[in-house]
């Protein structure tokens, strides 16, 4: 059996892999080689990205792709996508030539202000603790302002400091809820660090204050932390085109496609079994924005979907509506993302990402993310509410289908112009594959 090994972390690179060969990987003698392959010629590339994270003995490849002609406010964009699902650039480039024939998206952020709590217990009197904040607050932002100084510089800093009594929840559970403008960050570890820093002047100064009993001066710091979730940190995505524009399909009427869209998006509005998966359509669009321009996408993904259960059901994030002859679709979705720090600085394919997208603020960037999204999901409802989804779904699938049983350039020529006309299965692509070797 595997004995756990001690001091990992020390051990260089060759020897971590050297160690996971043989207690691992014993039955896979092509394992180094498969990881080496990944490595990057260029040392001091490989270096940096070695150095992101711990243990690092390779890379993990995602492809890296563009979809084009996005109008966003009057402006063209060619949005970076970082993806693995064969299908999801293709269809964000075609819902955008779709929506760039019809005047285009429009995004606007409502709000951008981040939230962070010092969690904490007190046991006491409640008035002695108000009376303890309203007398501390000064010196607790006093005390982050070296921290604030050069977010202040931009036009960011705290905006709001406030007691919260949680104790009707939970005994004797407080909270500070800091409200934050981060500019163009993300703003984690700026958030983090006023927190921090305000937890040690709050616990400090409570073991200081004359009117607290033994008790009260215990006051006791649970945890400092950002929240991901952002419901005051919105932007709103939208398309809309009258009734009788809406399908590039001759077979189908405006009409009949607006009301099996709504219809569609009424059922993900009531169905939360729909909504994950409507939903997850969305993220399709807005991870892989978020993870080319090097922004975290757990942090994206938790919030959104708090959001989507905001009233208490998990619910749909579009909406659709026809009024006076027009099709209106939109969304409104919290996005904390940031443009500057982190990996956007160090990652170069980060920053050619940010680059591509001609260097955008947080602000314009919410909005550009927003509308991949918002794209994704008219794409998938459309298909799905037209041809079904497997028809595009296969055809991007169909490659690696054709990789996974290693068929030649000119066996892939072949079963490509087959199936232009015929219905792309699994078990069809390996039939035909099958019908040419023989
Ligand atoms: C697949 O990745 C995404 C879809 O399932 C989304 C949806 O059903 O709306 C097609």
């Amino acid at each position: 059996m595997t004995k756990p090994v001690n001091g990992f972390s020390k051990l260089s690179k060759q020897q971590k892999i050297e160690w996971l060969a043989e207690n691992y990987l014993s039955k896979t003698p092509e394992a180094v080689a498969i990881l080496q392959n990944y490595w990057n010629t260029d040392e001091s590339l490989q270096k940096l990205h070695d150095e992101f994270i711990e243990n690092t003995i390779s890379n993990y490849y995602l492809p890296f792709g563009i979809a084009p002609n996005f109008k966003i406010n009057d402006r063209l964009y060619a949005i970076p996508m970082a993806i693995e699902e064969s299908s999801v650039v293709a269809a964000a480039s075609k819902a955008a030539k779709f929506w760039g024939e019809r005047g285009g998206f429009k995004a606007e952020v409502i709000n951008m202000t981040k939230i962070g709590q010092v969690h904490f217990m007190f046991k006491g009197r409640k008035e002695h603790l108000h009376q303890f904040f309203e007398e501390n607050r000064q010196k607790m932002i006093d005390a982050v302002a070296p921290i604030t100084r050069n977010m202040e510089k931009r036009g960011g800093g705290i905006l709001d400091l406030e007691l919260i009594d949680k104790t009707s929840d939970l005994d004797n559970y407080y909270q500070l809820f800091v409200k934050f403008d981060t500019r163009d960050s993300m703003g984690a570890n700026f958030i983090n660090s006023c927190l921090e820093k305000f937890a040690e002047v709050l616990r400090k100064q409570a073991r200081e204050t004359d009117y607290f009993s033994e008790e009260e001066k215990q006051l006791e710091i649970v945890m400092s932390i950002l929240s991901n979730y952002v419901p005051e940190c919105i932007v709103r995505a939208e398309v809309s085109c009258p009734v009788d524009q809406l399908s590039d399909n001759p077979e189908i009427q405006g009409e009949d496609f607006a009301e099996k869209f709504i219809q569609a998006i009424k059922i993900a509005e009531i169905e939360p079994y729909r909504a994950v998966t409507h939903n997850k359509g969305i993220m399709n669009g807005i991870d892989a924005v978020v993870l080319a321009t090097g922004n975290d996408f757990r942090a994206v993904e938790a919030g959104i979907h708090a959001y989507a259960s905001r009233n208490g059901k998990y619910t749909s994030l579009t909406h659709a509506k026809v009024e006076e002859g027009i099709f209106h679709f939109w969304m409104e979705i919290p996005l904390a993302l940031g443009t500057v720090g982190g990996l956007t600085s160090l990652h170069p394919l980060v920053k050619l990402a940010l680059n591509i997208l001609q260097d955008p603020s947080a602000e314009e960037l919410m909005k550009i993310t927003a509308v991949a999204g918002l794209a994704q999901n008219f794409a998938a409802v459309k298909s799905l509410t037209t041809t079904g989804i497997q028809q595009g779904h296969m055809k991007m699938h169909l490659m690696n289908i054709l990789n996974q049983q290693q068929a030649t350039e000119d066996e892939k020529q072949q079963l490509i112009t087959y199936f232009t006309k015929n219905t792309i299965t699994h078990s069809g692509v390996i039939e035909q594959l099958e019908r040419i070797r023989s």
